[in-house]
């Protein structure tokens, strides 16, 4: 267990506890097998940030379904969007004419998930639903609404359950945000 109440001289304050957490991706989940009962729709989890989400929100879903990874990049090591998106590794599936399930971490600016809408969509999927643990409403300039959020968290920099800074602090069960100073 690292020392998590301070990073690079930085406290921590407990955001979303673990229950909270099991909760919303448990009720999520449940919608999610409702809404693709019968079909089988491909989750496409969003590196690296997603990777716990997506672990646990498969593992709560009783419909079939398969999963698959794109990384992108909008992040340097700094804790600010840089305002560019790189696509650092693509889909291996194809996704023509399937139910595509997006699973990101968290909607920051909307500069990522409004990249990953246009490279879906290039690709003729049957549908394609945004899911986002997490959304910083009041940052965020979407001009389409995500299908499913967890929490609607305020504009600060957090950390835990998948997320980082600077590549750290990813295994932190709970979901912290950086005391403001
Ligand atoms: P956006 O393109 O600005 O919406 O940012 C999306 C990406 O930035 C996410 O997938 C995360 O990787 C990263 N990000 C945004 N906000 C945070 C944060 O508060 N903590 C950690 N990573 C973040």
């Amino acid at each position: 267990m690292p020392d998590s109440s301070k990073f690079a001289g930085q406290s921590l304050e407990l955001l979303l506890s673990r229950d909270q957490i099991r909760q919303a991706v448990e009720d999520m989940a449940a919608q999610l097998s409702e809404r693709f009962r019968g079909k089988c729709p491909i989750l496409i989890g969003v590196l690296n940030g997603s990777f716990i989400f997506m672990a646990d929100l498969v593992r709560a879903l009783d419909i079939d379904f398969e999963v698959d990874f794109i990384k992108i990049s909008s992040y340097g090591s700094d804790t600010a969007s840089t305002g560019t998106v790189r696509l650092l590794k693509d889909i291996s599936a194809d996704i023509t004419g399937r139910d595509v399930i997006v699973v990101e971490d968290i909607v920051d600016t909307g500069l990522t998930i409004k990249f990953l809408r246009n490279r879906m969509q290039e690709a003729g999927p049957t549908s394609v639903t945004f899911i986002s643990l997490l959304l910083k409403d009041e940052v965020a300039k979407l001009d389409f609404p995500l299908d499913y959020v967890g929490f609607n968290i305020p504009d600060r920099f957090v950390v835990g359950y998948g997320l980082d800074v600077d590549q750290k602090l990813r295994g932190l069960g709970p979901i912290y945000a950086f005391k403001e100073n």
